[in-house]
């Protein structure tokens, strides 16, 4: 025999229903209506892709490549992966339906659940929800600055403003490589005090060493060369021209030299959103420009810059300060009939009003007592229940309790369905 207790949701991957659905559902509203002012539209990609179209493009020495994904492989022995990130997939369906031979720019959100084999923790989970945006085909510093614009503009629709808007460039194909060596030789010259994980990364990564959490590793980055002091010209004048958008409008921002992100694709352009609401795990989004991704995949250099948001942590940023917009339900009512007649025409008025877009809920339950109706309306939380007895029936009308107040009316039969719609539909 089997045991109901042990079938469980795994772990960090989280079931969602009631009042917490509706936080989510009033959340996205709002990053949905940003989207929609800045020009974005939807784009959806399949839940699994190809290994390739991840280990390709985000880097075999990644965090996610090497240890988080989710791997599978079907009967005829095909390697596929849970999504771990959105851009991988969404440049792998660029290419394919070729949208970078149509009009440019080209703007794009997305919506989906990610899922990466992380340590669950605060704000740190194995299915996760990511708002992310792609801006295609602009290669201009303008389009880098929008971009992080957007981020903001999706905080701050909110009443958000407890982050810090991290900034730094990583450079491109030719300022990186010699910046590369130079920082491997600092490294290496203090090669004992990094942590274990930093000494393996430091030949082939010696970047990643960069955002490294150790004390002593983050105390060694403090004094080591930095990217921006050794970007060619074209990074730079890019680097301060993104920074000039971003100060015409306004928007204060931290150069940060360390922000290297843990994505390989990155070229220039690379920001994270940090906030100390949120414990340990302090990004509430991040991205950058990804020019040379399509290249990964065997295509010439698409420009690309984007970002992607986590939503469980803009809801716990928002949780802690109160943030999180009123749930308009709509009007809902409850009938409450008492004897088969009225359970009747109750049941077919119901519909009626349902196919008008109201919401009536009944119990299909015709024997329950009123007592235990007027209980079920109130833990549903409709606005009104309406009762309908033998006496009501006889006189042609029905009984209307509003629940806030408790206050009743009686109301003709013959208007009820008029009545209700035009009291409790908005
Ligand atoms: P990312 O920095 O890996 O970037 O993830 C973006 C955001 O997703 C993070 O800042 C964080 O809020 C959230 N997130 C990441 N991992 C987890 C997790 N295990 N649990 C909860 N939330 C998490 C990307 O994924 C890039 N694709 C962003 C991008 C778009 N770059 C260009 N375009």
């Amino acid at each position: 025999m089997s045991n109901q207790a042990q079938y469980k949701a795994i772990r960090g991957m989280h079931d969602l229903w009631g009042e917490e659905l509706e936080k989510w559902h009033a959340v996205e509203k709002s990053c949905l209506s940003t989207l929609h002012a800045f020009g974005y539209t939807e784009f959806r990609t399949p839940v699994l892709e190809m290994l390739e179209v991840f280990s390709q493009s985000v880097g075999e020495e990644t965090d996610i490549v090497e240890k988080q994904m989710y791997q599978l492989q079907t009967e005829s022995g095909e390697k596929l992966v849970l999504r771990p990130e959105g851009t991988s997939a969404f440049v792998r369906a660029v290419l394919e339906h070729q949208l970078h031979r149509l009009a440019h720019p080209q703007r794009y959100f997305y919506y989906l659940p990610m899922f990466r084999y992380e340590r669950p923790q605060k704000g740190r989970l194995r299915q996760f929800h990511q708002i992310g945006a792609e801006l295609l085909l602009d290669p201009s510093p303008e389009a880098d600055a929008e971009i992080i614009l957007l981020l903001d503009q999706i905080f701050k629709a909110f009443g958000l403003t407890e982050y810090e808007i991290r900034v730094n460039s990583v450079g491109c194909e030719t300022c990186r490589p010699p910046y590369k060596e130079v920082l491997k030789k600092y490294l290496g010259s203090r090669i004992a005090e990094l942590c274990p994980q930093c000494q393996k990364r430091m030949e082939r990564s010696p970047l990643r060493v960069l955002d490294c959490k150790n004390p002593t590793c983050a105390n060694l980055v403090g004094n080591a060369p930095k990217m921006v002091d050794h970007l060619c010209e074209p990074c730079k004048t890019h680097h301060i021209r993104v920074s000039e958008g971003l100060a015409l409008t306004g928007l204060p921002v931290v150069q940060d030299p360390n922000i290297v992100r843990g994505l390989d694709y990155y070229s220039r352009t690379a920001f994270e959103f940090t906030s100390n609401l949120l414990g340990a795990q302090s990004a509430l989004g991040g991205g950058g420009r990804y020019d040379g991704l399509a290249k990964r995949f065997g295509s010439e250099a698409i420009p690309a810059v984007g970002f992607a948001l986590g939503v469980e942590r803009l809801l716990l940023a928002l949780e802690a300060k109160s943030l999180i917009p009123k749930v308009d339900k709509g009007g809902s009512i409850y009938f409450a009939p008492l004897g088969k007649a009225a359970y009747d025409q109750l049941f077919a008025l119901s519909f009626a009003l349902k196919r008008k877009g109201l919401q009536v809920l009944m119990s299909y339950e015709p024997e329950k007592p009123l007592k235990w109706q007027l209980k079920q309306a109130d833990r549903l939380k409709v606005e009104a229940a309406v009762i309908l007895g033998d006496d009501e029936l006889k006189k042609g009308e029905v009984v209307l309790k509003e629940m806030k107040t408790g206050n009743q009316s009686a109301i003709a039969l013959e208007k009820l369905e008029e009545e209700m719609l035009r009291r409790f539909h908005q």
